[in-house]
């Protein structure tokens, strides 16, 4: 009979948001009459339109594939040039950062990046995590049969915790143990939390000086407005012989929907084969590109290409702002319930502490049922995430301000400041 991958078997009870699906759905099917007041501010998906530049880039893009002149076909695998020129100048020469075009790689998005980098890595690399984490790293590593079995208390045997608590202000130590590959996230999902030059400097020198890798996921880059921030792990000198970094158009560009995406790795970036010789990733990534993938749409490529327009910037920047506006909101509303708030300013996410004596899924119940707000429990995101909900902004303005009110039950719940 034929196999199936064992390595999915240890994968521990179901990813974090089908659990919070079906807690909703429980809640509306056995309330109908609530379940319309149900707003839902647990998983990042966004809200608002996509910016105009996009959708008439689309809109010319599939005029063009009506006529025979202006026809695509297949796209090359890893991006046009107009669009990996644009990108490059963009987003990383633009800041200082050496990039070059044929470094980015396109893609339908992050997420599937981040699980198809394993397919250029070798079996029994150390993996590093932070804890609380997005789960797709953790979950994409089992699946690759980077890890044991799943932990009585959470997590799983063979990958490195990091944890990232109150008392180091969300920003990992360095491991104690050897790790090859490490993921970082900043702006952080969950916590909202940046990690600052000096952080990432201490990072790149660790990485550089045990030959590790770094996957730096950028994913809410367009929300740093602190000045002294960096956008890009290439900003910090070495980046370019220990990192690669993934970014995606989900929320800058309001691309849940169109999917689009794109990992950057440097050519000068090598790592080791299993008979010691020094391997450079970059053909790699462009094999397995070529190989398993045709490549973005011509309307999906061309609406990415119109986001680096100055109409374009313009337009990503109005629409970062609007959710970042709504952070606030629901931050000041966190804040006058006495709840220690973190994260929400250059984030999408408010990661705020639960009401004394509650843990974070008690905290979801109570607001689901109290209120029919749904946010994320922290613990869904590992054992450090437990004693904090993530509210995530990307919903309208009348949605934020009334769950900004609704917030109230937690108030009730005898709040005390952590
Ligand atoms: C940290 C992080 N990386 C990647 C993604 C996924 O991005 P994409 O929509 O481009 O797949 C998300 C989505 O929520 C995310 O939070």
């Amino acid at each position: 009979m034929f196999r199936v991958n064992d390595n999915f078997l240890k994968l521990s009870a179901g990813y974090l948001f089908p659990e919070i699906a079906r807690r909703v759905q429980a809640y509306a099917g056995a309330h109908p009459n609530l379940a319309p007041r149900i707003v839902r501010c647990g998983i990042g998906d966004v809200t608002e339109p996509l910016p105009k530049v996009a959708i008439d880039a689309m809109h010319r893009a599939t005029d063009d594939l009506a006529s025979r002149d202006r026809f695509h076909g297949y796209p090359p695998p890893t991006g046009y040039d107009f669009v990996r020129t644009a990108i490059a100048d963009g987003d990383f020469r633009s800041r200082g950062c050496s990039i070059d075009d044929d470094e980015i790689f396109l893609s339908d998005g992050s997420k599937p990046d981040a699980s198809a980098i394993l397919e250029i890595l070798g079996n029994g690399n150390t993996v590093a995590i932070t804890d609380p984490v997005y789960p797709v790293y953790a979950d994409t590593n089992v699946m690759a049969g980077n890890t044991g079995a799943a932990k009585a208390g959470g997590g799983y045997e063979g990958l490195v915790y990091l944890p990232c608590t109150v008392a180091n202000d969300f920003s990992p130590a360095l491991p104690a143990t050897h790790a090859d590959i490490i993921y970082l996230c900043s702006p952080n999902n969950p916590t909202g939390a940046v990690l600052d030059r000096a952080a990432l400097t201490r990072w790149v020198d660790w990485a550089m000086a045990r030959g590790s890798l770094i996957a730096f996921d950028a994913a809410y880059e367009a929300f740093v407005r602190d000045e002294s921030i960096p956008h890009s792990i290439y900003e910090i000198d070495g980046a370019r012989e220990c990192a690669i970094e993934f970014r995606s158009f989900s929320k800058i560009g309001g691309f849940t929907g169109v999917r689009a995406g794109y990992t950057v790795v440097p050519k000068s970036l090598s790592g080791s084969a299993s008979d010691g010789a020094r391997v450079a990733l970059h053909p790699l990534w462009h094999r397995r590109w070529a190989t398993c993938s045709n490549g973005v749409s011509w309307p999906v490529q061309c609406a990415v290409a119109a986001l680096y327009s100055a109409e374009g910037r313009a337009q990503t920047r109005a629409l970062t702002d609007f959710y970042l506006e709504n952070a606030a909101i629901l931050a000041r509303a966190c804040s006058a319930l006495g709840l220690h708030v973190h994260g929400a300013t250059n984030s999408p996410y408010v990661w705020t502490s639960c009401p004394q004596g509650l843990g974070s899924w008690e905290t979801f119940d109570l607001l689901l049922t109290e209120a029919q707000v749904v946010i994320t429990p922290g613990a869904g995101f590992g054992r450090c995430g437990e004693g904090f909900i993530r509210i995530s902004a990307f919903n309208s303005r009348a949605n934020v301000e009334e769950v900004a009110k609704r917030l109230s039950v937690l108030g009730a719940a005898r709040v005390v400041s952590r």
